[in-house]
């Protein structure tokens, strides 16, 4: 895939981001990605009274990716409750790495990055066949 719009990505995020439900942290999250098949898919993070059980953003991303056919991820963004282009969290890197493999494309505050630079030495599917 070439010519990729990380700018409409972002934006689908920040659109994301806009509907989280983070009551306790105040720190709404948004997500989004693109699928294999060319489809857009977004996640936003969704807390809980019970603080642990809390979803990251990832989590409705990588439902989303099922529920709406499946297919692998080739580029994703993660923005803040500004907008700002933020990291994912160490868990997500690993949702990510199932469904993306370590070539799967991050915008990181430190450019585009392939997620073998974000999670190096991954643990993954492959492990399992071994
Ligand atoms: N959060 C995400 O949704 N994704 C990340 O990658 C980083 C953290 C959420 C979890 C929690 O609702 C809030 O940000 C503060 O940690």
């Amino acid at each position: 895939m070439t010519g990729v719009d990380w700018g409409a990505l972002r934006a689908a995020a920040r659109d994301a981001m806009s509907r989280a439900y983070a009551p306790y942290s105040g720190y709404p999250v948004g997500v989004a990605a693109l699928v294999d098949d060319g489809r857009t898919i977004t996640g936003c993070n969704v807390e809980n009274a019970s603080y642990g059980l809390g979803l990251c953003a990832e989590c409705g991303l990588v439902s989303e990716l099922h529920n709406s056919g499946g297919g692998r991820l080739t580029h994703f963004t993660c923005v803040d409750g500004r907008g700002e282009v933020l990291v994912p969290c160490g868990r997500c890197r690993q949702l990510l790495y199932e469904f993306g493999g370590p070539d799967l494309l991050l915008e990181t505050p430190a450019g585009i990055l392939p997620l073998s630079e974000m999670l190096p030495q991954a643990f993954g599917p492959e492990h399992l066949t071994k």
